[in-house]
């Protein structure tokens, strides 16, 4: 049947649907519950898309602008709801970003906030040892220190810093760019009607936590705040095993650098609501810069008794220039500059594991802070990158930037929002009304419009994952999963098989996928996966005409 963006569609956005090639040459749309034809066309030639090797067709529905709910018709298949609507992703941007909230650490979740997923408080972490690998004069193994609060990473209970820092950068670009949105935004959170925006306050509850992941004696910072090994299918009160903040490590300190000192910008305004704290974020990136400095190569690899998510990542050249970046931008100290060699740093889509695209982005919003060859080079770049990504949307015979085995990775659905934010750096620059609409396609390509007829979404959407990798979703009791989270998404890797009992249904890229809690390669959630999708979302609100 039709694939669609099943939350609906803005009045004066690009609408794309796909169709199997069995459905012929043309369309309708029909008011909903009528047979009165409102449009009808013309659907694309069949096409084969290598992703999921099926014959497609597209269908343009652009010229569908007035609010309404609909029904695509075509010859053989059953009709497709279809709904236009000026607010429709308004609740998709709050329950993404409530879900941060269902994830916190160190406290109970109330039924007047959470509903039934209320939940008992987790992981107080005020306790937390310090393991052999994190050893130092001041604090030898075994110390106890506290860095309670914080989210959860994902479907486990561990904290991560290299995670946590794209995750929060993604978060408050968005505020920083769309304030308005997110200022006007209630998220029913235990702070919300206090003086700060719900998202910052949101952002804050990890943040606290973060700044206690630096060693005050020398600046270095933790890799992460861990269990030995993964618990099982447990509430977070019940996991009571020992927690350990591990190894310090050159991509922790870079990354909490680079996040530290973009936070210090975003919260410089409220100063009088949070006296300090904008100098106290700026000072703990300057300490955690120059501890990366003098320690320019420690990679981090799990010890041998520790078991969890690594993040390890040897590649530390993008770490250099996105902290060098912010921590420019924030001071406007010319040594952070040249630190940058920003001619020499080539452009690409953003992960866990590599930031340099991060770089890129706060640049473009700061460009009148740069000098002039500097900021004519990041619009140009910038916008090359945007075209190039607009271009291989044009191209696509799903009318989508994941065009390639390699986009369909552990978490593909973020590596397609990530193609999306760099695609908005671009619009925003030059106004390309394609790099837009190619972004609104990654959207709807995660909200329904893919192969699979799944928006990737929990709660959102006719069909979305009922049984996610998130052990809350799986021990709470209660059937519906805890709402607002994007799952990773179709990942070939399947690095899951054959731990997870239940087998894929096939191995192309965007196929590969299985709505099962054992899942942890297609089906978990991550918080570094829901910040682009807050991003993207909020975006293509504030973004999109009339
Ligand atoms: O870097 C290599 C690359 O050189 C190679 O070409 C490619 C081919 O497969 O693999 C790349 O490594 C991948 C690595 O991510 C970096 O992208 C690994 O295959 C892949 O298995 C690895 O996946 C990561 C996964 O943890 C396992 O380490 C995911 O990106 C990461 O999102 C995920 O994160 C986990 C945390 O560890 C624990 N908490 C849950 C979270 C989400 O699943």
């Amino acid at each position: 049947d039709a694939a669609v963006n099943q939350l609906g569609y803005l009045p004066g956005a690009a609408k794309w649907a796909v169709l199997p090639a069995a459905a012929g040459g043309e369309f309708r749309v029909v008011r909903a519950g009528s047979d009165s034809v409102v449009l009808r066309g013309a659907t694309g030639p069949a096409r084969r898309w290598a992703m999921s090797g099926t014959e497609v067709r597209l269908v343009d529905l652009s010229a569908l602008t007035a609010p309404g709910d609909y029904e695509l018709r075509a010859d053989g298949q059953a009709p497709v709801r279809l709904r236009v609507a000026p607010d429709a992703y308004a609740a998709l941007t709050a329950g993404v970003l409530k879900a941060f909230y269902f994830n916190r650490a160190s406290i109970s979740l109330d039924a007047r906030h959470a509903g039934p997923w209320a939940r008992p408080a987790g992981h107080p972490d005020t306790e937390v040892l310090v393991h052999a690998s994190a050893a130092s004069a001041q604090r030898p193994e075994g110390t106890r220190l506290s860095a309670p609060k914080g989210w959860y990473d994902a479907g486990d209970y561990n904290k991560y810093i290299v995670n946590s820092s794209i995750t929060v950068y993604t978060l408050l670009a968005a505020y920083e760019q769309f304030p308005a949105l997110f200022k006007a935004q209630h998220l029913n959170i235990p702070e919300s009607g206090n003086a700060l925006p719900d998202v910052l306050d949101e952002v804050l509850w990890n943040l606290d936590w973060m700044l206690a992941m630096q060693d005050p004696a020398d600046g270095g910072v933790y890799n992460k705040l861990t269990n030995l090994g993964f618990d099982g299918n447990v509430m977070p009160h019940q996991a009571v095993g020992p927690r350990y903040v591990v190894a310090k490590g050159t991509a922790a300190a870079l990354d909490f650098a680079a996040v530290m000192a973009h936070a210090s910008r975003v919260f410089k305004p409220f100063d009088a609501q949070r006296p300090g704290l904008s100098a106290r974020l700026r000072d703990a990136a300057v300490a955690a810069w120059q501890w990366a400095r003098a320690n320019p190569r420690v990679v981090f690899k799990n010890p041998p008794d520790v078991r969890t998510g690594e993040y390890g990542d040897d590649k530390l050249d993008d770490e250099f220039a996105w902290a060098a970046a912010e921590l420019f931008l924030t001071t406007g100290d010319a040594a952070y500059r040249d630190a940058l060699k920003l001619e020499a740093q080539p452009i690409r889509v953003p992960n866990w594991g590599d930031v340099l695209g991060l770089a890129w982005m706060s640049l473009a919003q700061h460009r009148d802070q740069l000098a002039k060859a500097d900021a004519e080079l990041v619009t140009r770049r910038v916008g090359d990158f945007g075209r190039q990504l607009a271009a291989t949307w044009q191209g696509s015979a799903y009318r989508l930037t994941m065009e390639s085995a390699n986009d369909f990775v552990w978490g593909s659905n973020s590596q397609a929002l990530n193609q999306a934010l760099m695609l908005i750096q671009a619009y925003r620059l030059g106004g390309e009304r394609a790099q837009l609409d190619a972004a609104q396609s990654v959207l709807d390509y995660v909200l329904g419009r893919n192969p699979l007829g799944m928006s990737y979404v929990t709660g959102f959407g006719q069909r979305s994952p009922l049984h996610p990798h998130h052990r809350p979703s799986e021990a709470d009791g209660v059937d519906a999963p805890v709402p607002g989270f994007l799952v990773g998404g179709p990942n070939p890797g399947q690095q899951d098989q054959p731990h997870c009992p239940v087998r894929y249904a096939s191995k192309l890229p965007a196929l590969s996928y299985i709505d099962h809690g054992c899942s942890y390669a297609a089906n978990e959630v991550a918080i570094n996966w829901n910040a682009p999708l807050v991003y993207v979302s909020a975006a293509i609100q504030a973004l999109t005409p009339p």
